[in-house]
């Protein structure tokens, strides 16, 4: 485990699938959370970079097994915020210092939505200009609208794979949903010249610690300049959470595979960005602590109406419903002081992977 541990720290994409597998199933977590800390502490610093979450709405046109606001989900009060709305919390963002600004919503398509994703681009552009990131999360689109957007000034996308394994991808999708397709929109974000961020969910029901190494070589594969990975956690409003019971014993183990999940993939990949997602903090208040001192170095703040908050659950227990987002922004000041890391306050964060690009 150590030769391990040190042959992954000295140089990136350094261990073998079933190396892979070796660390992320290791007895001893710990030892393979401080390897994975001080990969990052070299890499990237430590040094927390803030993308306020702006969740724009919550129609979909998809229908994913595993997720609360999936189309088939009639028990959701269906918003969509207007351009005021998106843009007074994007301004909120760049007023609190936050160096980047993440628009995510349920998959939408059509000429509309793209001119009014467009607008709102132009106009966050106009009063904040380059030095403010702009990242988009908004599933799968034409290769068209990717580069409107990205000419109206958007900088980074997070398209999920979900999983590597096309097979489990299936079993987690109605039959219309595509994992080549969604493959396709990676490689079209690439070209429209995105930052590409994606990621997956650990512990999903039949999936295994081959498909979680093999997840980690796909990163490297597609040569990804962020990664967003979470823990699973079943929503009982969908077809893949209906008959879960989430015992304590469910949760901890859910987040000590999401930690792992972080760990090994800042070991093998080295400088990329790595998101401690909100998920980790919805299975313990102190999750994206841990997500951070297992390699993560990036917190994507809600930065929500808190009208909104609950009708956007895309798994159970979502944290901070009722806190607004300056409560958020002092409660994650306060957590990220207490484990001895800095904010990176008005800057982008580029990861240094897209850096070296
Ligand atoms: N548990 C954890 N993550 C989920 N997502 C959707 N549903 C769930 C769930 N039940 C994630 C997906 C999606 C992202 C926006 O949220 O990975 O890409
Ligand atoms: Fe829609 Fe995304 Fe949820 Fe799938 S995971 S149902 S695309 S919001
Ligand atoms: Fe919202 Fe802690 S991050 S209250």
């Amino acid at each position: 485990m150590n030769f391990l541990l040190e042959k992954a720290s000295a140089r990136p994409k350094a261990l073998s699938h079933p190396e892979l597998v070796t660390l992320l199933t290791s007895t001893d977590a710990q030892a393979l959370f401080s390897a994975a800390y001080a990969v990052k502490a070299r890499e990237v610093g430590r040094v927390v970079s803030f993308r306020g979450l702006v969740e724009c709405g919550n129609v979909c046109e998809k229908n994913c097994y595993y997720c609360g606001i999936r189309k088939g989900n009639d028990k959701v009060h269906r918003y969509r915020m207007s351009a005021e709305e998106i843009l007074r919390e994007a301004k909120w963002s760049y007023e609190a210092g936050y160096g980047s600004l993440v628009l995510q919503s349920g998959e939408l398509t059509g000429e509309a939505h793209t001119a009014f994703i467009e607008d709102i681009l132009r106009r966050i552009h106009a009063f904040a200009g380059e030095a403010f990131g702009i990242t988009l999360s908004l599933g799968e689109q034409t290769e068209e609208t990717y580069r409107r957007w990205r000419e109206a000034g958007a900088h980074r996308y997070l398209l999920r794979i979900e999983t590597s394994n096309p097979e489990l991808y299936a079993r987690l999708h109605p039959a219309d949903h595509s994992w080549e397709r969604r493959r396709e929109c990676l490689k079209a974000l690439r070209r429209c010249g995105y930052q590409v961020g994606s990621g997956v969910m650990a512990g999903l029901p039949g999936q295994t610690m081959d498909d979680l190494a093999a997840d980690i070589e796909f990163f490297a594969a597609e040569d990804l300049d962020m990664i967003g990975m979470g823990p699973y956690i079943p929503h009982a409003d969908t077809p893949l959470g209906r008959d879960v019971k989430g015992t304590p014993e469910d949760a901890a183990q859910r987040l000590e595979l999401g930690l792992r999940m972080i760990a090994v993939t800042r070991l093998y990949l080295h400088d990329v960005n790595i998101a401690a997602a909100t998920a980790l903090q919805a299975l313990d208040p102190e999750g994206r602590e841990k997500g951070l001192l297992a390699g993560a170095n990036v917190v994507m703040p809600n930065v929500t109406d808190v009208a909104y908050r609950a009708d956007y659950q895309l798994y159970a227990g979502k944290p901070c419903l009722n806190e607004n987002s300056t409560l958020c922004r002092g409660c994650l000041e306060r957590r990220i002081a207490a484990i001895g890391e800095t904010i990176n306050w008005k800057r982008r964060g580029d990861s240094p992977h897209w850096g070296k690009r």
